[in-house]
């Protein structure tokens, strides 16, 4: 399990390095207040013009990602260089980086790989079970699988299927440019973390996946790499 150190708002809260790239968290202040103009200077010229125009919780987390990556970059030893999104949200890395993002109210993660393969993050909680997720984000033979385990297992089992959806989600929409369904991957949590993805359609098909997943204190976070055949 991965411990994060104490929360101070916009520091970093761990670096770690995963199979499928660096990992950096980094802590965010409690409540939607606009973000502190010390804290834009930080950005590249660019992000700070688009925190600008953010506001509540969207304007904190788009920050703390981006000082994530920030990190991120720091610690593969690349040049710090503006990431600004493409039209449906994607962040765009410099040439040669690929990388992605994920936040909750306290806490930004970002994942930062060499090479042009798609990679893809994501955190979720596990303390509050959701009534209506599993029917929602499982397909009827992850559902089955999942209604096997005893009660106390089965939310966590559907989170991290849930994580890792939206892990695959973010490491392939920018190559295929196309609403990917839950309902289009199964998800196979390994207990090593190691995860399984068995694609159910042909342009997802065409990629080879790893997947896997830690826990962060309380939560699930997932990494994904997605690479076409
Ligand atoms: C896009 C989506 C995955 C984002 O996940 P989320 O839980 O809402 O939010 P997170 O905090 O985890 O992630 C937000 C980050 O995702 C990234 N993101 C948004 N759209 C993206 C896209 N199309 N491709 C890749 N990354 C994307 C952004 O970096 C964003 O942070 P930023 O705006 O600060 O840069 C989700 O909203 C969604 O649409 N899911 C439905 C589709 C799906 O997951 N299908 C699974 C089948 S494989």
């Amino acid at each position: 399990m991965i411990q994060p150190t104490p929360a101070l708002p916009w520091t970093t809260a761990f670096v770690y390095a995963l199979p499928h790239g660096v990992a950096v968290g980094y802590h965010l202040p409690e409540g939607p207040d606009p973000v502190d103009p010390e804290i834009l200077a930080r950005l590249t010229g660019a992000e700070r013009t688009h925190a600008e125009a953010l506001r509540g919780y969207r304007q904190v987390q788009f920050v703390g990602g981006r000082l994530a990556l920030a990190v991120a970059f720091g610690e593969l030893g690349t040049r710090r260089a503006p990431v600004l999104t493409d039209e449906h949200g994607a962040p765009i890395l410099p040439e040669g980086l690929v990388g992605s993002i994920t936040h909750k109210q306290d806490l930004a993660v970002a994942l930062v790989a060499r090479g042009r393969v798609g990679v893809g993050v994501d955190l979720e909680e596990t303390t509050r079970p959701r009534p209506g997720v599993a029917e929602r984000v499982l397909t009827p033979r992850e559902l089955e699988a999942v209604r096997t385990l005893v009660p106390s297992r089965q939310w966590v089992d559907t989170v991290v299927r849930f994580s890792v959806k939206e892990s695959v989600y973010k490491a392939i929409h920018p190559t295929l440019q196309r609403y990917v369904g839950f309902g289009e991957v199964e998800v196979w949590p390994g207990t090593d973390g190691v995860d399984r993805i068995e694609a159910l359609v042909p342009d997802v098909a065409a990629f080879t996946f790893e997947a896997r997943h830690a826990w962060i204190g309380e939560r699930i976070l997932s990494t994904v790499r997605a690479e076409p055949k």
